[in-house]
């Protein structure tokens, strides 16, 4: 019996075309699906609606089915980001806002990847309340949906028909699928060994989104196949599950395992007793993070600049992922030898923004900002362009984008900077390549002679104030989620210089 359940599907990853056609790619319906509410939601995934016998399929709690034998791995999964990610308020928030503004249109987009199993057990219906809005109802929603990307979403997974918007099929036939080429027996389940397993297409099958407007929203896995780790033969699993030594069981032999922390970025932004590893993540994050760059600066004496080299020790850009939401910045503060500022940059506005040209209290007023991330844009028109007309709009967008201290687009460009990632149709990237070294600096103020000191910093953080300020306004995100988001100094360095 075959009984793999497809996720996602419909256009392929030539992507750009993915808007052709009446169905959109992997849940999001066109301009036909006006109205959609739960209908829709089969017209959206048909492969996953083709046959109804599969459903309801039992999928794993690990706390209940796996904790016994696999406890390590159960302890280290609980606090990552795989386990939140259904759990995390900011991505609640976004779907609700998604649901709303585009009048239940988002379908199953966000599910596939935040709650396989919720979503190939029908449990995440888009619904129109009495008012006419829509949302996703998640109250349906088991214990094992909640845990998001849980053990069984990896451990069944049997094919990546190509490494983007969940273009995957798990197939819970009972067997586990692992790295482990000789597992003893268990009666728990059957073990099998599995290439894929051991390939960066398996991360990439999630670790790459295209919005139906062909957006890239992230791009991690592109990034990543272009970098030299990559030619290294490094892969995701290399670096974000360090192997061990260890027994997966208490009476398996010694053997190579893999850690299962999944550490990134991310932490978890629910109150310390809400969901676990509350410090633990913020320690292991801030290690990666001082770890993916090398930094140095210099004062250059004929030119009275500040020059900065950012060198990217990732395999992927940096930062990456969900580049939209994710900033990293430089934060340089010169005085003179009576402690005066006689320069700023990268410091904050009143709501804890930094002052680059669109966001914030005083966007504009940080010309120099050496920021690192992403603009989501969409551009005027789109909507009723041809696809080759939208291939030449892109491509233009792209020559249009501008640093985002002056502003992300050229005025005049008919280019727009949107917030969500569902109003996107390009992007403007300001990442660091894989394996590249980002060449910045600043150009100092004429300063009188005397003696100097520069403090630049090196800064991160997964949300900008600015962002969860607006899902507090359109989602009712909790205000208090932002007093948790932490600031990490990736690195720190001072200068003194003298001006004569
Ligand atoms: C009764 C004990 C037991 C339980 C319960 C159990 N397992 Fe296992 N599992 C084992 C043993 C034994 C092995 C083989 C370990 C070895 O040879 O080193 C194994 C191996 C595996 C492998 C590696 C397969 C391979 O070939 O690479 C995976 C993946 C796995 N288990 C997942 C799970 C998950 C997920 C759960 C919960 C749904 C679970 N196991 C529950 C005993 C158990
Ligand atoms: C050479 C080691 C290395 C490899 C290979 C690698 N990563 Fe990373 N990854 C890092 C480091 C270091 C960071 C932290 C810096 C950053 O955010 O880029 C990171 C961060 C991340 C993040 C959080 C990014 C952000 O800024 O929000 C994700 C998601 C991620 N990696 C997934 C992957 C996936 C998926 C692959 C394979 C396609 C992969 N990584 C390959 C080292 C690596
Ligand atoms: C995001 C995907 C993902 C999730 C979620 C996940 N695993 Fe794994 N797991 C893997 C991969 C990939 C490997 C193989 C790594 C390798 O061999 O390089 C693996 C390996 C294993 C192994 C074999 C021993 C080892 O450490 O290599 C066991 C046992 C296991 N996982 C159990 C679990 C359990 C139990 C859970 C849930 C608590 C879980 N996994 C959640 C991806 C995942
Ligand atoms: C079923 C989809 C799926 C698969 C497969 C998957 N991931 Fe993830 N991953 C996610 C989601 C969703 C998140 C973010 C959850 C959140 O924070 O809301 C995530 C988060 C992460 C993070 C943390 C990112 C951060 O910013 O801190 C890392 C690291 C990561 N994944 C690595 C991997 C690796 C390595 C693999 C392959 C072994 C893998 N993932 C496979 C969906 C997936
Ligand atoms: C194809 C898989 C996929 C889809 C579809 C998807 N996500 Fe994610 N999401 C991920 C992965 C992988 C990460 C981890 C990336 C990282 O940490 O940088 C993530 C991280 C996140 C995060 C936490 C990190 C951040 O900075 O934003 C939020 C919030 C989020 N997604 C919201 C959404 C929403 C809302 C949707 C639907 C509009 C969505 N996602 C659709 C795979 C997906």
């Amino acid at each position: 019996m075959k009984r793999a359940i497809a996720l996602a599907v419909l256009c392929t990853a030539a992507m750009l075309a993915c808007e052709a056609g009446g169905v959109t790619d992997a849940g999001l319906p066109t301009e036909e699906h006006e109205g959609a509410g739960t209908g829709a939601t089969e017209d959206m995934l048909p492969e996953l609606f083709e046959d109804r016998t599969l459903f309801p399929t039992e999928f794993a709690d690990p706390q209940q089915d796996c904790v016994e034998c696999h406890e390590q791995h159960v302890q280290e999964w609980e606090i990552s980001n795989h386990a939140y990610a259904q759990k995390d308020p900011v991505y609640l928030a976004m779907v609700k806002a998604g649901q709303a503004a585009t009048g239940g249109k988002l379908g199953q987009f966000c599910v596939q990847c935040h709650t396989p199993t919720g979503l190939a057990n029908d449990l995440t219906p888009v619904v129109e309340l009495d008012d006419g809005t829509f949302m996703q109802d998640f109250s349906q929603l088991d214990e094992i949906g909640q845990q998001g990307v849980s053990c069984d979403v990896c451990h069944t997974m049997s094919e990546v028909v190509e490494p983007v918007n969940a273009r995957m099929a798990m197939t819970p036939d009972g067997n586990k699928r692992g790295g482990i080429v000789d597992p003893i027996d268990t009666d728990a389940h059957g073990s099998v060994y599995s290439e894929l397993h051991k390939s960066p297409e398996m991360c990439g099958s999630c670790h790459a989104v295209v919005n139906p407007k062909g957006a890239l929203i992230e791009e991690t896995f592109g990034e990543y196949a272009r970098s030299s780790a990559a030619e290294r033969g490094e892969t995701c699993q290399t670096c974000h599950m360090p192997a061990y030594t260890g027994r997966a069981t208490p009476d398996a032999p010694e053997r190579e395992l893999h850690r299962h922390t999944f550490v990134g970025v991310d932490v978890s932004l629910l109150p310390p007793d809400e969901f676990p590893g509350y410090d633990t993540m913020r320690e292991l994050t801030t290690e990666l993070l001082r770890s993916s760059a090398e930094f140095s600066a210099r004062y250059a004496e004929d030119s009275g600049r500040v020059e900065l080299a950012i060198e990217n020790k990732a395999g992927h850009a940096l930062p990456s992922g969900a580049t939209a939401e994710r900033q990293m910045w430089v934060e340089i503060l010169v005085r003179d030898a009576d402690d005066n500022v006689v320069f700023e940059s990268g410091t904050l506005d009143a709501g804890d923004d930094v002052r680059d040209g669109i966001h914030g209290e005083q966007p504009g007023t940080d010309p120099q900002l050496i920021y690192f991330g992403q603009q989501m844009i969409d551009i005027e028109g789109f909507a009723d362009m041809n696809d080759a007309e939208k291939a030449t709009a892109r491509e233009r967008a792209s020559e249009n984008c501008i640093s985002i201290a002056l502003g992300a687009v050229k005025p005049d460009s008919g280019l727009m900077p949107v917030t969500f990632p569902w109003q996107a149709s390009w992007q403007c990237n300001y990442l660091i390549e894989p394996d590249e070294t980002a060449q910045a600096g600043y150009d100092l103020p004429e300063l009188p002679a005397g003696d100097y000191v520069a403090d630049i910093r090196l800064l991160f953080r997964t949300f900008p104030p600015y962002f969860l300020r607006e899902l507090e306004a359109v989602a009712d995100l909790d205000p208090e989620v932002k007093t948790r988001l932490p600031t990490v100094e990736m690195a720190a360095e001072r200068l003194s210089f003298s001006v004569r």
